[in-house]
C-alpha cells in the first residue's frame, strides 16, 4: 500500500491522495482576469489525479501583484471568471484551492521570462510598491517600497478578508494565506524587511502581528468546515537560522491559536544574500521539525519531483501533504506516472474514463 496514495481529510474536505499542486503563477492574466490559459492548465493538471489543485498566487488588490500578468480576486468580475476553472477542478476529482497573495515590496515587476526585476521608475507599466518599512529588497529587485501607515495595514488586512469571501463565493473549497517567499507577511515577520519601531515592529509579537491579524480576521469570514492554510518560509538561510526557525515554531503555534488548519513550510527568501542549500526534499526534515513542535499538518515543496522521493516523505511522516510543482508542469499527469512507477493497485489512483480506459490496457513507454 503507498502512503502517498492514502487519501487525506482536512476539516470538510477529503483529498484522494496525498499529491498537492502548489500555486504557481501563470503570469498570463490581464488586469487580473483569469482567461482560457487558466482554465485549460488548471483543468488539465486536475484530470493527472492529484488530490488538492491550489490556484496561484492571487491578489487581493492591484499594488498586491508580482507582475501585471498575475491573476487578481479584488472584485466581483475576477472571482466570477474563476467559477468555471473551480467546476473543472472538482469535476476532475480533486479538491480546489487558491492562495491570496500580496506580493509587499516584491510587486511591480517585470514577468519572469521579460527580466524578472521590477519594473523601473516613471514606467507607466509598474506601481508604488508598499512595505512594513522603506527598505528595497535589493539585487534585481531595487525598488524601495513606501512604508505602510496604520491605515494601509488595516486596509490590506480588510483586502485579505474581501479576496476570501470572494473566493468562497467562486466556490473554492480550500484557502491559503500567502505569508511565504518574502512578499507582504514574510516581510512583516523579517527583520530584514521590517525595522518599524510601533506595534508592528520590532519584538517577535509585534512583527508577528500583521499575520495574526489578518489570519484571525479571514478565520472569521473563511468557514470552519473548510481549510484554511497558510505558506509560511520558516528559513531563511542567512546565517541566523536557528533564531528564525525558534521564531516561526512560536508563529506557527500562534497560527494555530488563531484556526490555522495546516502550515505549507517554505523558505523566507527574504533576503537576496540567502544561501539556499538547494537539494532533493532538502525541506522535508525541516517541515517535519515544525510539524512535531506545532501539531499542526504540513505540507511543503522543492524538488519534490520523483514519485519515490514523494512516497518516502509521506510514508516517514515527514510531510501529510506532497507539493509537486514543476513536475507537475512537466507532466500535467504526474500522479498517474507516480502510480505507474510505485505499483499502486488500481482502486486507489484515478484517471478521467477517456484516458484511463486505454491506459488500464496499455502500458505506456
Ligand atoms: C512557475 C512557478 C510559479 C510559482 N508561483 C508560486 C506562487 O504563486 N505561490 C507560491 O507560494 N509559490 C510559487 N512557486 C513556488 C512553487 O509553489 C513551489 O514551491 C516550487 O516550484 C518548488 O516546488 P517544485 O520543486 O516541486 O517545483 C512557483 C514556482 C514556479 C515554478
Amino acid at each position: 500500500m503507498s502512503a502517498l496514495f492514502e487519501p487525506f481529510k482536512l476539516k470538510g474536505a477529503t483529498l484522494r491522495n496525498r499529491i498537492a499542486v502548489p500555486p504557481m503563477c501563470q503570469y498570463m492574466a490581464v488586469d487580473g482576469m483569469v482567461n482560457d490559459w487558466h482554465h485549460v492548465h488548471y483543468a488539465q493538471i486536475a484530470r493527472g489525479g492529484a488530490g488538492l489543485v491550489i490556484v496561484e498566487a492571487t491578489a487581493v488588490s492591484p499594488e498586491g501583484r508580482i507582475t501585471p500578468g498575475c491573476t487578481g480576486i479584488w472584485n466581483d468580475e475576477q472571482a466570477k471568471a474563476f467559477a468555471p476553472t473551480v467546476a473543472a477542478i472538482k469535476a476532475a476529482g480533486a479538491v480546489p484551492g487558491i492562495q491570496i497573495a500580496h506580493a509587499g515590496r516584491k510587486a511591480s515587476a517585470h514577468r519572469p521570462w521579460e527580466g524578472d526585476d521590477h519594473i523601473a521608475e516613471g514606467d507607466a507599466r509598474g506601481w508604488q510598491t508598499i512595505a512594513p518599512s522603506p527598505i528595497e529588497f535589493g539585487a534585481h529587485l531595487p525598488k524601495v517600497p513606501r512604508a505602510m501607515t496604520l491605515d494601509d495595514i488595516a486596509r490590506v488586512r480588510e483586502d485579505f478578508v474581501a479576496a476570501a469571501k470572494r473566493a468562497l463565493d467562486a466556490g473554492f473549497e480550500w484557502l491559503e494565506l500567502h505569508f511565504a517567499h518574502g512578499y507582504l507577511g514574510q516581510s512583516f515577520f523579517s527583520e530584514h524587511s521590517n525595522q518599524r519601531n510601533d506595534a508592528y515592529g520590532g519584538n517577535l509579537e509585534n512583527r508577528s502581528r500583521f499575520l495574526l491579524e489578518t489570519l484571525a480576521a479571514v478565520r472569521k469570514v473563511w468557514p470552519e468546515h473548510l481549510p484554511l492554510t497558510a505558506r509560511f518560509g520558516v528559513i531563511e538561510y542567512d546565517g541566523r537560522d536557528e533564531q528564525t526557525l525558534a521564531e516561526s515554531i512560536e508563529l506557527a503555534k500562534g497560527f494555530k491559536r488563531e484556526g490555522l488548519d495546516m502550515l505549507g513550510v517554505s523558505v523566507g527568501f527574504s533576503t537576496p544574500a540567502a544561501r539556499v542549500p538547494w537539494a532533493p526534499a532538502f525541506l522535508a526534515p525541516l517541515a517535519q521539525k515544525v510539524r512535531r513542535a506545532v501539531g499542526l499538518p504540513v505540507s511543503s515543496a522543492w524538488g519534490i519531483g520523483t514519485p519515490e522521493l514523494a512516497e518516502r516523505c509521506v510514508a516517514s511522516e515527514q510531510l501529510d501533504l506532497v507539493m509537486v510543482g514543476r513536475a507537475h508542469l512537466a507532466n500535467p499527469h504526474w500522479p498517474y506516472f507516480a502510480a505507474q512507477e510505485l505499483k499502486v493497485e488500481r482502486a486507489a489512483w484515478t484517471l478521467p474514463a477517456p484516458y484511463a480506459h486505454w491506459l488500464e490496457r496499455y502500458k505506456v513507454g
